[in-house]
């Protein structure tokens, strides 16, 4: 299967690219950003600082450092105000560009976390729906797609939405 939900960590995944689910200044946090910056180490940091932040929707590429993936593309989901502030879109962006940004560096294999449904308040059946539809639609040929949920109740609506869109 070309996408895959899974549950679990996303930092322990051995596949060419981690997404992190990041915030604009690319200055890490807390959820799964806080997670990777602890796990890649301080040289992580190092690098983001560097990167000038990024917008919402948008997603750029670093090193790993001390992960197993080679390369972590930090994106930056909308937080949601309801829905009606454009958060459809920005969600679906973040996963178009990330998996473009892995296309371009060569990458076969990409994990994504349940971007926005933390921290940022996005219903996690409505992400559910944008982040397979995107996937579906706009992921590279020979690329496996992983989709990562860290609760089980999460992996369970992506999966059920996976099944329903994947036909
Ligand atoms: N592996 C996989 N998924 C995880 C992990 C992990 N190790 N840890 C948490 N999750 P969040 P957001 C899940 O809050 O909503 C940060 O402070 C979590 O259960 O990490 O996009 C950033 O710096 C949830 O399903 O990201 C930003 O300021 C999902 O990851 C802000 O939070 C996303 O939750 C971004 O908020």
């Amino acid at each position: 299967m070309p996408v895959t939900v899974i549950q679990g960590d996303i930092i322990q995944l051995e596949v060419d690219a981690i997404v992190n689910a990041a915030n604009e200044s690319l200055l890490g946090g807390g959820g799964v950003d806080g997670a990777i910056h602890r796990a890649a180490g301080p040289e992580l940091l190092e690098e983001t600082k560097q990167m000038g932040g990024c917008p919402t929707g948008q997603a750029k590429l670093s090193a790993a450092y001390r992960l197993p993936c080679k390369g972590i593309i930090h994106t930056v989901g909308p937080v949601w105000e309801g829905g009606a502030s454009g958060e459809p879109a920005l969600l679906g962006a973040c996963y178009r560009n990330s998996l473009a940004l892995a296309k371009e560096a060569g990458y076969t294999s990409i994990a994504f976390p349940a971007i926005s449904t933390g921290v940022y308040g996005y219903p996690v059946p409505q992400a559910a729906v944008v982040a397979v539809r995107t996937v579906l639609a706009e992921m590279p040929e020979d690329m496996q797609v992983y989709l990562v949920c860290f609760r089980a109740e999460d992996a369970a609506v992506y999966q059920g939405v996976l099944t329903a869109l994947d036909r």
